[in-house]
């Protein structure tokens, strides 16, 4: 069963984003008319999500291609979006992807090379819902029946093109009748878990209840989790993965109590080049999201912050990470070079 909402669309020459910053109380479209708008929208957070992030950046390529008929300025538009947030690899993957069309099809005409990338860009759109989809029948082969599930930050439809990743797998073994249990860190500071992963998991009608971050270590050494799952912003070639602040403390937990924990991403999440985390550019965002809840103030603003948006989980507390072509699991540097030679596992 598909989600009732349409987070992500092309049309009328526009991208048009259901503006994640205030959800839910407030169902709210942003029209994105030019390659600008789309930066905004990405680095704003109004669009969020490694994959969500990657189909927006591909219609933002098309617009920026409309916009300059030069390639330098053409270039440097791509370079501008490439900018707008640096963990996420779906971003840099699909811009790669956009600029192959370009230099394949710029011989032909401005009409056809325009005509190509926007075609393009609906394939990675609708690549992406199919990659989920294939994504969460394998995994939900991992969810035991009765299972209670722990998530963390929002991995749904708001996050992909649509459908989702990690809760992409929950929905798929909730539909599978595995009668499963959900619970939702919030995820300070910008609360992705409590806005977003909430509000998805009402709207799906699956059986859950939101927690504090911190309430995570005790569900789980009280033996009342049976696996997590969540996502991933990148995956390194010896399996690391970044993901949401938070999710490296939620493995050293997991492992800590024996607990199988899950990453799941597309294979264009994987980042073949970069050899291990730390090597994965960990965004650092605003003080105010620390500083503030919403727009209350909590904290004096004279203090001085510390906000990485992401952490990195090394592959040795990871169980699997699935992917569309199979689960990922040990020796992960070995399985994921298999991925990258196109095997499927
Ligand atoms: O800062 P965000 O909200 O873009 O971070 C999103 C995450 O960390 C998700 O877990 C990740 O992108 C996987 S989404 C399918």
């Amino acid at each position: 069963m598909d989600e009732s909402f349409v987070a992500l669309i092309f049309q009328h020459e526009e991208l048009v984003l259901l503006d994640q910053r205030v959800l839910p109380t407030s169902l709210e479209y942003v029209h994105c008319k030019t390659y600008q708008d789309v930066e905004f929208a990405i680095r704003d957070m109004v669009v969020r999500g490694a994959p969500a992030i990657g189909a927006s950046a591909a219609y933002g390529v098309y617009l920026a291609a409309k916009a300059h008929e030069d390639e330098p300025s053409f270039l440097a538009a791509l370079t501008f979006l490439g900018n707008a947030r640096p963990t996420a690899v779906n971003l840099a993957w699909a811009i790669k992807r956009m600029k192959g069309v370009y230099d394949q099809e710029k011989k032909g005409g401005r009409t056809h090379l325009l005509e190509a990338l926007l075609s393009e860009a609906h394939e990675i759109r609708s690549e992406d819902i199919c990659t989920n989809k294939e994504m969460s029948r394998i995994g939900s082969r991992v969810v035991p029946q009765g299972a209670t599930i722990l998530t963390h930050c929002n991995t749904g439809a708001l996050a992909t093109a649509g459908w989702g990743t990690a809760l992409g797998v929950i929905k798929q073994a909730h539909y599978d009748g595995k009668d499963i249990f959900v619970y939702a860190d919030e995820t300070r500071p910008r609360l992705q878990g409590a806005r977003l992963t909430a509000w998805e998991l009402v709207e799906a009608k699956i059986p859950s209840r939101l927690i504090a971050d911190s309430a995570a270590a005790t569900l789980i050494r009280d033996g009342k989790i049976d696996l997590v799952i969540l996502g991933g912003d990148r995956v390194a070639a010896n399996g690391d993965v970044a993901n949401k602040l938070g999710t490296f403390s939620l493995s050293v937990i997991a492992k800590a109590y024996g607990v199988p924990f899950y990453s799941v991403v597309p294979v264009s999440t994987i980042d073949f080049a970069i050899s291990d985390g730390s090597k994965i550019p960990i965004e650092e965002r605003d003080a105010s999201e620390v500083t503030h809840v919403g727009s209350v103030q909590v904290a004096p603003t004279e203090i001085g912050v510390y906000n990485p948006a992401f952490d990195v989980t090394p592959h040795q507390n990871i169980t699997g990470i699935i992917t569309e072509r199979g689960i990922i699991y040990p020796p992960f540097g070995e399985n994921i070079e298999r991925l990258r030679r196109g095997e499927t596992l």
